[in-house]
């Protein structure tokens, strides 16, 4: 059967993963948010999960929000230009899910700080990796460079992002990356369970 890190506890290196693209993120977005040669800013988790695990410890989509509101609100209420997500989930159950829990998430944040509406937008998609990061309307936006770009991909093992797509990615202006990839995969050996994460940070 298909591994789904959703459907149990999210493990300690999980955790730590996640901790570590969170930490990017938060010191990636200001910079974003307060570079007046940058329009707006999108960002990307293409393998977005349900958002959560079965203890309601958040995934990255949920991450990406918390971060995205800062502590004590400080970005998002002194966010200077659009900023949009976009997430990525191929199984239709899990972005059905995501979905819900991304509902939940701003319904609740928007009652806790007494807020009518979200100044972030976000949606959901269930596409294939592949076919949504050839979609041309996708391309126009890695293409822009008045658009700052965050993209995530966290994909299981390491076959979605190849030397096409890896190029691509470096090529496009003001796109930041990161990715993980398992080495017990890469390396095919099955034990210990490591985990190589990739970041690079190509606009500074
Ligand atoms: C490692 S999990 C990522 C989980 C997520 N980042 C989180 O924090 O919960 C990978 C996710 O990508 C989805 N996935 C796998 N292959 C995919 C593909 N080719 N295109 C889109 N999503 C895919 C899986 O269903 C799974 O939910």
């Amino acid at each position: 059967m298909a591994k789904n890190i959703n459907n149990l506890e999210f493990d300690e290196a999980t955790k730590l993963k996640l901790d570590i693209f969170g930490e990017c993120f938060e010191e990636w977005l200001p910079i974003f948010n307060y570079d007046r040669y940058t329009d707006s800013v999108y960002v990307f988790d293409f393998f977005a999960g349900s958002g959560k695990d079965t203890k309601n410890n958040p995934g990255s989509p949920l991450i990406l929000l918390e971060k995205a509101k800062g502590e004590n609100r400080k970005y998002c209420l002194n966010a200077k230009k659009e900023i949009r997500f976009l997430f990525n989930e191929c199984l239709t159950d899990k972005s059905k899910q995501l979905k819900q829990n991304l509902n939940q998430y701003i319904k609740q944040c928007k009652t806790i700080n007494g807020c009518e509406s979200c100044i972030y937008q976000y949606s959901v998609q269930s596409y294939d990796f592949k076919d949504i990061f050839e979609k041309p309307a996708v391309k126009d936006i890695f293409e822009n460079k008045n658009i700052g770009k965050f993209v995530l991909l966290d994909q299981y093992g390491f076959k979605e992002i190849n030397n096409k797509v890896f190029k691509q990615l470096i090529s496009f202006p003001k796109t930041d990356f990161i990715f993980f990839i398992s080495s017990s995969n890469r390396y095919g050996v099955s034990s210990p369970p490591l985990c190589g994460v990739i970041i690079l940070p190509l606009y500074a």
